[in-house]
């Protein structure tokens, strides 16, 4: 079975996790990723919260995985030689440097298609054009920035961060989207394209939900927040909504049996109007089926409060697992909150290859997410991350073509640092 996007070449020049999650999911779908480093040092998350003494951090073994490794010292003449050979025969360049830096190594749009007129040039940076345009940005930064955090949290307390990766991975999927599009382009213009994620932008993508409800706040109250039950008047901006579910939908978090000890010990509950009756059956309140107070979704918007706190104290009699499967008898929509520590021993994620066991040279077995995404005549086949500069002699020997003199040539230079060591597999 062939791989998606064989034949695809991606000179891989990201770091950190927006651009290393992109050019991962490109590598899983059969594309040659090829990630340039610098020598010695290489992605800065290779020694970021190590947990194992000299091996690649699971930050960074968990984001690159199926790619090569090339160590190149842009800032050395040989080492921009060899770069500006792989840029004439990649299909695409991916970064995710700060703004600027890609100019000042002279890996101008103009220069590269000038030199490649197919080559598609990928970049995430934090803001798009405006007043940000020059700061650098992290994964929060960009939460903060794209209206996540100002409606994520409690009304009462402080805005939050999720835990999700919405800016850096979030991002990373929407530059890949924009690469395999540019891809499918390229097959009928023949040209190359800029493709640019801001990471503003992609958190905002994924608000859209919030500017929506911005937007309503204009005619009326946001009947579906618990704040409306409770009388408290809204101000001029969405804001934040704790546990209740965005949509038509009321939903809450509800204690399940052994909260009290167990941080996890909860369920997503959603009221759902077409089984409203199928939960008054469930929870022993057969009389809110006709009562015109809890009849209608209209009639139980204002006293959401009241209702889940009935349906809670029934969840507080099982365990998460045990109302999830009752539950799902009568087509309740609901959800165990589950720990890592769940999710990571799920048998059905391993069995699905969403969860996978990977073996690393130098850490042993670990635990790392594997392709979401599923096509079913391109599987994903996870294999270990890089060491460092693994493959810059393979590179330079099969890849550029190059023969023994210029390779000795650039290794004399310095420009791909000291070969590294790689353990028996
Ligand atoms: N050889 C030699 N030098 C190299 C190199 C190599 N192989 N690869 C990179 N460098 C140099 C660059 O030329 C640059 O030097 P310069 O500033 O002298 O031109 C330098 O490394 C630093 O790059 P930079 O991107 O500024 O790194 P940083 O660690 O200071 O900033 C970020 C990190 C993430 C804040 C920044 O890259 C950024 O804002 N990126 C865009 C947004 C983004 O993706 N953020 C999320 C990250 S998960």
């Amino acid at each position: 079975m062939s791989k998606a996007l064989e034949g695809v070449k991606i000179l891989d020049f990201t770091h950190v996790q927006s651009g290393p999650t992109c050019t991962q999911l490109l590598a899983w779908f059969g594309a040659d990723v090829i990630k340039v480093e610098r020598p010695g040092a290489g992605d800065i998350t290779r020694g970021q919260l190590r947990d194992v003494p000299d091996a690649d951090s699971l930050y960074f073994t968990m984001l690159n995985h199926n790619k090569r490794s090339i160590t190149l010292d842009t800032k050395n003449p040989k080492g921009m030689e060899v770069l500006w050979e792989m840029v004439k025969i990649c299909d695409v360049l991916v970064e995710n440097f700060a703004p600027g830096v890609l100019d000042r190594m002279g890996l101008t749009w103009k220069k590269l298609h000038e030199v490649n007129p197919r080559l598609i040039v990928a970049s995430v940076k934090g803001f798009g054009p405006g007043p940000y345009e020059d700061c650098k940005v992290y994964e929060n930064v960009a939460q903060c920035a794209g209206g996540s955090a100002s409606t994520t949290g409690f009304r009462e307390g402080p805005p939050l961060v999720t835990g999700a990766q919405i800016g850096d991975s979030g991002t990373g999927l929407h530059l890949a989207l924009g690469i395999v599009t540019a891809l499918y382009h390229r097959t009928h213009s023949g040209l190359g394209q800029k493709v640019d994620c801001a990471m503003q932008d992609g958190v905002l993508n994924l608000c859209r939900v919030k500017l929506r409800d911005q937007q309503r706040l204009a005619h009326g109250p946001l009947s579906e927040f618990s704040q409306f039950g409770e009388g408290v008047p809204f101000g001029e901006a969405v804001p934040r909504a704790g546990n209740d579910s965005g949509g038509g939908q009321p939903g809450r978090i509800l204690k399940c049996k052994g909260w009290e000890t167990d941080p996890n010990a909860y369920i997503y509950f959603i009221t759902q109007a077409p089984v409203w009756e199928a939960i008054c059956d469930v929870i022993g309140e057969q009389g809110w089926k006709t009562d015109p107070g809890y009849a209608t979704p209209p009639a139980r918007l204002p006293r959401l409060n009241e209702i889940f706190g009935r349906i809670e104290q029934w969840t507080m009699t099982m365990t998460k697992f045990e109302a999830m499967d009752l539950l799902n008898q009568y087509d309740i929509p609901c959800g165990p909150i589950l720990s890592m520590k769940e999710i990571a021993e799920e048998k059905s994620l391993r069995e699905t290859g969403t969860v996978v066991e990977v073996d690393h040279p130098k850490r042993g077995k670990y635990l790392s997410v594997g392709n979401p995404i599923k096509l079913s005549n391109s599987p994903t086949d996870v294999k270990r991350s890089p060491l460092l500069g693994e493959h810059t002699e393979e590179v330079l020997r099969d890849v550029l073509k190059f023969d023994e003199n210029r390779i000795a040539a650039i290794t004399e230079s310095g420009a791909t640092g000291a070969r590294p060591r790689v353990a028996a597999e």
